[in-house]
Protein backbone atom coordinates (compact mmCIF):
# COMPACT_ATOMS: atom_id res chain seq x y z
CA UNK A 1 0.00 0.00 0.00
CA UNK A 2 1.63 3.37 -1.16
CA UNK A 3 0.65 6.22 1.13
CA UNK A 4 0.62 9.65 -0.98
CA UNK A 5 -2.18 11.86 0.38
CA UNK A 6 0.27 15.20 0.75
CA UNK A 7 2.57 13.19 2.32
CA UNK A 8 6.12 11.40 1.82
CA UNK A 9 5.03 7.95 0.20
CA UNK A 10 5.28 4.82 2.39
CA UNK A 11 6.62 1.26 0.97
CA UNK A 12 5.14 -0.89 3.34
CA UNK A 13 6.71 -3.54 1.49
CA UNK A 14 10.18 -2.48 0.98
CA UNK A 15 10.06 -1.41 4.81
CA UNK A 16 8.75 -5.08 5.47
CA UNK A 17 11.98 -6.31 4.49
CA UNK A 18 14.04 -4.26 7.24
CA UNK A 19 12.30 -6.74 9.69
CA UNK A 20 13.92 -10.03 9.93
CA UNK A 21 10.99 -11.09 11.84
CA UNK A 22 8.99 -11.91 8.23
CA UNK A 23 11.57 -14.04 7.23
CA UNK A 24 9.83 -17.26 8.88
CA UNK A 25 6.44 -19.33 8.09
CA UNK A 26 4.52 -19.26 11.45
CA UNK A 27 2.51 -22.85 11.52
CA UNK A 28 3.54 -22.89 7.79
CA UNK A 29 2.03 -19.77 6.87
CA UNK A 30 3.22 -15.97 6.35
CA UNK A 31 3.42 -14.29 9.61
CA UNK A 32 0.86 -11.28 9.91
CA UNK A 33 1.93 -9.56 12.95
CA UNK A 34 -1.02 -7.70 13.92
CA UNK A 35 0.18 -7.16 17.38
CA UNK A 36 1.82 -4.33 16.90
CA UNK A 37 0.18 -2.21 19.48
CA UNK A 38 1.35 -4.73 22.09
CA UNK A 39 4.91 -4.32 21.16
CA UNK A 40 6.63 -3.46 17.49
CA UNK A 41 8.97 -5.71 15.46
CA UNK A 42 12.28 -4.05 15.27
CA UNK A 43 14.31 -3.20 11.72
CA UNK A 44 17.41 -4.78 11.28
CA UNK A 45 19.27 -1.36 11.32
CA UNK A 46 18.23 -1.84 15.25
CA UNK A 47 19.06 -4.82 15.79
CA UNK A 48 22.57 -4.17 14.26
CA UNK A 49 23.11 -0.98 16.42
CA UNK A 50 22.59 -2.74 19.27
CA UNK A 51 25.09 -5.84 17.72
CA UNK A 52 27.35 -3.32 17.15
CA UNK A 53 27.49 -1.98 20.31
CA UNK A 54 27.75 -4.35 22.63
CA UNK A 55 30.83 -6.47 20.06
CA UNK A 56 32.50 -2.65 19.80
CA UNK A 57 32.14 -0.07 21.99
CA UNK A 58 30.41 -1.81 25.40
CA UNK A 59 31.36 -0.03 28.71
CA UNK A 60 29.20 1.63 30.83
CA UNK A 61 28.41 5.05 31.22
CA UNK A 62 29.29 8.69 33.24
CA UNK A 63 31.95 6.14 34.89
CA UNK A 64 34.85 5.62 33.15
CA UNK A 65 37.22 8.02 31.18
CA UNK A 66 38.29 5.23 28.61
CA UNK A 67 37.86 5.36 25.35
CA UNK A 68 34.80 2.58 25.72
CA UNK A 69 33.62 4.22 28.15
CA UNK A 70 33.37 7.84 26.24
CA UNK A 71 31.98 6.19 23.18
CA UNK A 72 28.88 4.45 25.05
CA UNK A 73 28.21 7.50 26.96
CA UNK A 74 27.82 9.47 23.84
CA UNK A 75 25.94 7.17 22.87
CA UNK A 76 23.84 7.28 25.53
CA UNK A 77 23.80 10.99 25.54
CA UNK A 78 23.04 11.67 21.47
CA UNK A 79 20.08 9.04 21.77
CA UNK A 80 18.69 11.45 24.59
CA UNK A 81 19.07 14.15 22.18
CA UNK A 82 17.19 12.29 19.63
CA UNK A 83 14.18 11.73 22.26
CA UNK A 84 14.43 15.73 22.59
CA UNK A 85 14.15 16.20 18.99
CA UNK A 86 11.65 13.84 18.33
CA UNK A 87 9.40 15.10 21.08
CA UNK A 88 10.58 18.52 20.48
CA UNK A 89 11.27 19.31 23.91
CA UNK A 90 12.89 22.82 25.01
CA UNK A 91 15.88 21.36 27.02
CA UNK A 92 17.83 17.67 26.58
CA UNK A 93 18.00 17.67 30.44
CA UNK A 94 14.59 17.56 30.43
CA UNK A 95 14.46 13.82 28.67
CA UNK A 96 14.81 10.83 31.19
CA UNK A 97 15.60 7.47 30.56
CA UNK A 98 13.07 5.10 32.51
CA UNK A 99 12.76 1.14 31.94
CA UNK A 100 9.13 2.16 30.19
CA UNK A 101 6.60 4.21 29.99
CA UNK A 102 4.29 2.65 32.47
CA UNK A 103 7.69 3.71 35.15
CA UNK A 104 7.67 7.11 33.73
CA UNK A 105 3.74 7.52 34.87
CA UNK A 106 4.77 5.99 38.27
CA UNK A 107 7.62 8.20 38.14
CA UNK A 108 5.62 11.55 38.09
CA UNK A 109 2.81 9.86 40.65
CA UNK A 110 4.90 9.25 43.04
CA UNK A 111 7.85 11.86 42.60
CA UNK A 112 5.22 14.85 42.53
CA UNK A 113 1.42 13.37 43.19
CA UNK A 114 3.34 11.84 46.76
CA UNK A 115 4.22 15.51 47.79
CA UNK A 116 1.55 17.56 45.83
CA UNK A 117 -1.80 15.78 46.89
CA UNK A 118 -3.52 16.10 49.73
CA UNK A 119 -7.23 15.74 51.40
CA UNK A 120 -9.59 18.26 48.94
CA UNK A 121 -7.21 18.10 45.83
CA UNK A 122 -8.04 15.72 42.66
CA UNK A 123 -6.54 13.82 40.33
CA UNK A 124 -8.57 13.68 37.16
CA UNK A 125 -8.02 10.28 34.35
CA UNK A 126 -10.38 8.63 31.77
CA UNK A 127 -12.14 5.62 31.49
CA UNK A 128 -10.42 5.45 28.12
CA UNK A 129 -6.74 4.84 30.11
CA UNK A 130 -4.50 2.19 30.06
CA UNK A 131 -4.03 0.69 33.89
CA UNK A 132 -0.61 2.42 33.44
CA UNK A 133 -2.24 6.16 33.66
CA UNK A 134 -4.91 5.17 35.83
CA UNK A 135 -3.75 2.93 38.81
CA UNK A 136 -0.76 4.76 39.41
CA UNK A 137 -2.77 8.11 40.29
CA UNK A 138 -5.67 5.91 41.79
CA UNK A 139 -3.23 4.71 44.20
CA UNK A 140 -1.23 7.60 45.07
CA UNK A 141 -4.70 10.21 45.60
CA UNK A 142 -5.82 7.26 47.80
CA UNK A 143 -2.75 7.11 49.71
CA UNK A 144 -2.62 11.21 49.79
CA UNK A 145 -6.25 11.05 50.89
CA UNK A 146 -6.92 12.95 47.32
CA UNK A 147 -10.20 12.57 44.93
CA UNK A 148 -9.83 10.50 42.38
CA UNK A 149 -12.13 11.32 39.65
CA UNK A 150 -12.69 9.39 35.83
CA UNK A 151 -14.07 11.75 33.21
CA UNK A 152 -16.59 8.73 31.43
CA UNK A 153 -16.82 8.45 27.84
CA UNK A 154 -19.52 9.53 26.01
CA UNK A 155 -21.88 7.30 23.63
CA UNK A 156 -19.45 8.12 21.15
CA UNK A 157 -16.68 6.39 22.60
CA UNK A 158 -15.39 10.07 22.99
CA UNK A 159 -14.18 11.47 26.54
CA UNK A 160 -17.17 13.54 27.90
CA UNK A 161 -16.33 16.97 29.42
CA UNK A 162 -19.45 17.83 30.48
CA UNK A 163 -18.83 16.56 34.07
CA UNK A 164 -15.60 19.57 34.23
CA UNK A 165 -17.15 22.09 35.76
CA UNK A 166 -18.78 20.21 38.42
CA UNK A 167 -14.95 19.30 39.56
CA UNK A 168 -13.69 22.38 39.21
CA UNK A 169 -16.52 23.49 41.79
CA UNK A 170 -16.35 20.31 44.37
CA UNK A 171 -11.92 19.52 44.07
CA UNK A 172 -9.12 21.24 43.95
CA UNK A 173 -7.58 19.39 40.55
CA UNK A 174 -3.94 19.14 40.54
CA UNK A 175 -3.38 16.37 38.05
CA UNK A 176 -4.90 15.58 35.03
CA UNK A 177 -3.66 12.51 33.26
CA UNK A 178 -4.67 11.15 29.87
CA UNK A 179 -3.43 9.54 26.91
CA UNK A 180 -3.25 11.00 23.53
CA UNK A 181 -3.91 7.81 21.37
CA UNK A 182 -5.98 4.42 23.18
CA UNK A 183 -4.54 1.37 22.96
CA UNK A 184 -7.90 -0.58 22.97
CA UNK A 185 -9.82 1.39 20.46
CA UNK A 186 -7.02 3.97 18.83
CA UNK A 187 -8.61 6.77 19.28
CA UNK A 188 -6.32 9.86 18.86
CA UNK A 189 -8.11 12.17 21.10
CA UNK A 190 -8.25 16.14 20.93
CA UNK A 191 -6.47 16.62 24.33
CA UNK A 192 -6.18 20.38 23.59
CA UNK A 193 -9.50 21.13 25.80
CA UNK A 194 -8.75 19.10 28.79
CA UNK A 195 -4.91 20.63 28.48
CA UNK A 196 -6.34 24.15 28.80
CA UNK A 197 -8.88 22.93 31.49
CA UNK A 198 -6.19 21.61 33.22
CA UNK A 199 -3.82 24.76 33.61
CA UNK A 200 -6.99 27.09 34.13
CA UNK A 201 -7.22 25.07 37.39
CA UNK A 202 -3.58 25.28 37.75
CA UNK A 203 -3.10 21.78 37.53
CA UNK A 204 -0.33 19.47 35.58
CA UNK A 205 -0.98 17.78 32.56
CA UNK A 206 0.14 14.43 32.50
CA UNK A 207 0.22 12.72 28.83
CA UNK A 208 0.47 9.23 27.98
CA UNK A 209 1.85 9.02 24.55
CA UNK A 210 2.72 5.16 25.09
CA UNK A 211 0.60 4.53 22.01
CA UNK A 212 0.73 7.99 20.12
CA UNK A 213 4.73 8.50 19.52
CA UNK A 214 4.88 5.50 17.80
CA UNK A 215 2.37 6.15 15.09
CA UNK A 216 2.01 10.45 15.14
CA UNK A 217 4.42 13.10 15.45
CA UNK A 218 4.38 14.34 19.30
CA UNK A 219 5.24 17.87 19.98
CA UNK A 220 5.47 18.66 24.17
CA UNK A 221 5.39 22.07 23.36
CA UNK A 222 2.40 22.16 20.60
CA UNK A 223 0.73 19.81 22.98
CA UNK A 224 1.08 22.18 25.86
CA UNK A 225 1.45 19.16 28.83
CA UNK A 226 3.57 19.40 31.56
CA UNK A 227 4.36 15.70 31.36
CA UNK A 228 4.82 12.98 28.81
CA UNK A 229 5.74 9.24 28.48
CA UNK A 230 6.70 7.13 26.12
CA UNK A 231 8.21 3.44 25.67
CA UNK A 232 10.93 2.24 23.22
CA UNK A 233 9.56 -1.22 22.42
CA UNK A 234 6.25 0.14 20.71
CA UNK A 235 8.44 2.48 18.44
CA UNK A 236 10.74 -0.13 16.73
CA UNK A 237 13.11 0.16 19.59
CA UNK A 238 14.04 -2.74 22.41
CA UNK A 239 12.07 -3.46 25.26
CA UNK A 240 13.91 -2.15 28.64
CA UNK A 241 13.96 1.59 27.64
CA UNK A 242 11.33 4.29 27.74
CA UNK A 243 11.12 8.16 28.35
CA UNK A 244 9.42 10.94 30.65
CA UNK A 245 9.88 14.19 29.39
CA UNK A 246 8.92 17.04 32.22
CA UNK A 247 9.16 20.83 32.18
CA UNK A 248 12.36 21.70 33.70
CA UNK A 249 11.39 23.89 36.27
CA UNK A 250 8.75 21.25 37.88
CA UNK A 251 11.41 18.65 37.68
CA UNK A 252 13.81 20.57 39.58
CA UNK A 253 11.16 20.90 41.82
CA UNK A 254 10.42 17.46 42.65
CA UNK A 255 11.69 14.68 44.67
CA UNK A 256 13.88 11.75 42.73
CA UNK A 257 11.97 8.48 42.58
CA UNK A 258 14.51 5.68 42.88
CA UNK A 259 18.19 6.71 44.86
CA UNK A 260 21.32 5.02 44.79
CA UNK A 261 24.04 5.41 42.36
CA UNK A 262 24.59 7.67 40.03
CA UNK A 263 21.49 10.01 41.11
CA UNK A 264 23.18 11.93 43.48
CA UNK A 265 25.51 15.34 43.82
CA UNK A 266 27.10 14.10 47.27
CA UNK A 267 26.69 12.01 49.74
CA UNK A 268 27.58 12.07 53.07
CA UNK A 269 26.59 10.30 56.98
CA UNK A 270 24.64 13.19 57.38
CA UNK A 271 23.42 14.04 54.27
CA UNK A 272 22.93 13.22 50.92
CA UNK A 273 22.16 15.83 48.04
CA UNK A 274 21.03 14.79 44.69
CA UNK A 275 22.69 15.67 40.85
CA UNK A 276 21.38 17.79 38.46
CA UNK A 277 19.04 16.79 36.00
CA UNK A 278 18.33 14.30 34.43
CA UNK A 279 20.57 12.27 36.19
CA UNK A 280 18.95 12.93 39.83
CA UNK A 281 16.32 10.60 37.90
CA UNK A 282 18.32 8.17 36.73
CA UNK A 283 19.75 5.91 39.44
CA UNK A 284 21.61 3.03 38.94
CA UNK A 285 23.31 1.36 35.51
CA UNK A 286 21.62 2.82 32.52
CA UNK A 287 19.61 1.12 29.78
CA UNK A 288 22.56 1.79 27.50
CA UNK A 289 22.52 -0.64 24.49
CA UNK A 290 18.68 0.20 24.75
CA UNK A 291 19.34 3.47 24.12
CA UNK A 292 21.67 2.55 21.09
CA UNK A 293 18.92 0.72 20.43
CA UNK A 294 16.46 3.45 20.62
CA UNK A 295 18.22 6.01 18.75
CA UNK A 296 18.84 3.76 16.22
CA UNK A 297 15.15 3.26 16.16
CA UNK A 298 14.23 7.02 15.98
CA UNK A 299 16.66 7.62 12.97
CA UNK A 300 14.41 4.69 11.27
CA UNK A 301 11.25 6.33 12.20
CA UNK A 302 12.41 9.81 10.96
CA UNK A 303 13.75 8.03 7.73
CA UNK A 304 10.07 6.89 6.80
CA UNK A 305 8.54 10.04 8.32
CA UNK A 306 5.78 9.89 11.13
CA UNK A 307 3.46 11.67 8.79
CA UNK A 308 3.57 9.25 6.42
CA UNK A 309 3.31 6.23 9.23
CA UNK A 310 -0.25 8.27 10.29
CA UNK A 311 -1.80 8.33 6.87
CA UNK A 312 -0.34 4.63 6.09
CA UNK A 313 -2.09 3.53 9.31
CA UNK A 314 -5.64 5.64 8.44
CA UNK A 315 -5.42 3.67 5.28
CA UNK A 316 -5.02 0.23 7.24
CA UNK A 317 -7.57 0.85 9.75
CA UNK A 318 -10.26 2.01 6.70
CA UNK A 319 -9.35 -0.99 4.95
CA UNK A 320 -9.95 -3.48 7.85
CA UNK A 321 -12.94 -1.70 9.14
CA UNK A 322 -14.37 -2.44 5.61
CA UNK A 323 -13.09 -6.11 5.20
CA UNK A 324 -13.90 -6.70 9.05
CA UNK A 325 -17.54 -5.33 8.76
CA UNK A 326 -18.30 -8.39 6.14
CA UNK A 327 -17.48 -11.01 8.50
CA UNK A 328 -21.26 -12.15 10.01
CA UNK A 329 -21.47 -11.87 14.03
CA UNK A 330 -18.86 -9.07 14.23
CA UNK A 331 -18.71 -6.50 16.56
CA UNK A 332 -16.25 -3.88 15.81
CA UNK A 333 -15.12 -1.21 18.54
CA UNK A 334 -14.10 2.35 18.09
CA UNK A 335 -14.28 5.55 15.97
CA UNK A 336 -14.46 5.90 12.27
CA UNK A 337 -10.48 5.61 10.60
CA UNK A 338 -9.58 8.84 10.21
CA UNK A 339 -9.65 9.56 14.24
CA UNK A 340 -8.42 6.43 14.95
CA UNK A 341 -4.73 5.09 14.41
CA UNK A 342 -3.85 1.35 13.42
CA UNK A 343 -5.81 -0.64 15.68
CA UNK A 344 -9.27 -2.54 15.29
CA UNK A 345 -10.90 -3.98 18.28
CA UNK A 346 -13.40 -6.49 18.02
CA UNK A 347 -15.17 -9.82 19.20
CA UNK A 348 -17.01 -12.25 17.09
CA UNK A 349 -20.77 -13.22 18.43
CA UNK A 350 -20.62 -16.08 20.89
CA UNK A 351 -16.84 -16.64 20.52
CA UNK A 352 -14.13 -15.77 23.63
CA UNK A 353 -11.47 -14.01 22.45
CA UNK A 354 -9.13 -16.09 23.59
CA UNK A 355 -10.57 -18.81 21.35
CA UNK A 356 -10.29 -16.20 17.90
CA UNK A 357 -6.73 -15.34 19.07
CA UNK A 358 -5.92 -19.07 19.28
CA UNK A 359 -7.37 -20.54 15.90
CA UNK A 360 -5.97 -17.16 13.87
CA UNK A 361 -2.60 -17.92 15.37
CA UNK A 362 -2.74 -21.63 13.68
CA UNK A 363 -3.34 -19.49 10.39
CA UNK A 364 -0.14 -17.50 11.21
CA UNK A 365 -1.91 -14.30 12.56
CA UNK A 366 -0.95 -13.07 15.83
CA UNK A 367 -3.51 -10.85 17.64
CA UNK A 368 -4.13 -9.60 21.16
CA UNK A 369 -7.46 -11.07 23.42
CA UNK A 370 -7.62 -9.75 26.61
CA UNK A 371 -8.78 -6.43 28.19
CA UNK A 372 -5.44 -4.80 27.07
CA UNK A 373 -5.25 -3.11 30.42
CA UNK A 374 -8.24 -1.21 30.28
CA UNK A 375 -10.52 -3.23 32.67
CA UNK A 376 -12.51 0.07 33.29
CA UNK A 377 -12.84 0.68 29.84
CA UNK A 378 -14.42 -3.26 28.97
CA UNK A 379 -16.33 -2.39 31.76
CA UNK A 380 -18.13 0.59 29.64
CA UNK A 381 -18.45 -1.77 26.67
CA UNK A 382 -20.48 -4.59 28.50
CA UNK A 383 -17.62 -7.07 27.78
CA UNK A 384 -14.62 -9.11 29.53
CA UNK A 385 -12.52 -8.96 26.72
CA UNK A 386 -11.88 -7.88 23.22
CA UNK A 387 -9.98 -9.08 19.86
CA UNK A 388 -7.35 -6.45 19.15
CA UNK A 389 -5.50 -6.28 15.75
CA UNK A 390 -3.19 -3.51 15.48
CA UNK A 391 -1.21 -2.40 12.62
CA UNK A 392 2.06 -0.26 12.08
CA UNK A 393 4.45 0.82 9.33
CA UNK A 394 5.31 -2.87 8.19
CA UNK A 395 1.53 -4.25 7.73
CA UNK A 396 0.46 -4.96 4.35
CA UNK A 397 -3.26 -5.04 3.04
CA UNK A 398 -2.52 -8.88 2.69
CA UNK A 399 -2.19 -8.94 6.41
CA UNK A 400 -5.59 -7.75 7.08
CA UNK A 401 -6.79 -10.39 4.13
CA UNK A 402 -5.22 -13.27 6.17
CA UNK A 403 -6.64 -11.84 9.35
CA UNK A 404 -10.54 -11.67 7.55
CA UNK A 405 -10.12 -15.26 6.06
CA UNK A 406 -9.00 -16.54 9.73
CA UNK A 407 -11.93 -15.09 11.07
CA UNK A 408 -14.52 -16.77 8.35
CA UNK A 409 -12.53 -20.08 9.58
CA UNK A 410 -13.45 -19.18 12.99
CA UNK A 411 -16.78 -19.06 12.20
CA UNK A 412 -16.46 -22.50 10.86
CA UNK A 413 -14.77 -24.11 14.11
CA UNK A 414 -18.23 -22.48 16.00
CA UNK A 415 -20.84 -23.38 13.51
C1 LIG B 1 -1.67 3.76 26.06
C2 LIG B 1 -0.63 2.98 26.81
N1 LIG B 1 -0.12 3.51 27.92
C3 LIG B 1 0.83 2.88 28.62
C4 LIG B 1 1.29 1.64 28.25
C5 LIG B 1 2.33 0.97 29.06
O1 LIG B 1 3.46 0.77 28.31
P1 LIG B 1 4.63 -0.14 28.90
O2 LIG B 1 4.04 -1.48 29.16
O3 LIG B 1 5.66 -0.14 27.84
O4 LIG B 1 5.07 0.53 30.15
C6 LIG B 1 0.76 1.03 27.12
C7 LIG B 1 1.16 -0.33 26.71
O5 LIG B 1 0.40 -1.05 26.11
C8 LIG B 1 -0.22 1.74 26.37
O6 LIG B 1 -0.73 1.20 25.26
Amino acid sequence: MAVTAGTKALDARAIRADFPIFEQLIHGKPLAYLDSANSSQKPRQVLDAMTEFYSTSYANVHRAVHVLGERATAGLEGAREKVRRMLNAPDVREIIFVRNATEALNLVAYSWGGNNLGPGDAVVVTELEHHSNFVPWQYIANRRGAEFRMLPLDDNGDVDLSGLDAIARECNVKVVATNLVSNSLGTISDIAPLVRWAHEQGAIFVCDAAQAAPHLAVDVQALDCDFLAVSGHKMCGPSGIGALWGRSEILQSMEPFLLGGHMINSVRYEKTTWGELPHKFEAGTAPIVEAFGLGAAIDYLNGVGLDAIEAHEHELAAYALGRMSEVPGITLYGPPAERRAGVVSFNMDGIHPHDVAQILDMQGVAIRAGHHCCQPLMRKLGVAATNRASFYLYTVPEEIDQLVDGLYAVRKVFA
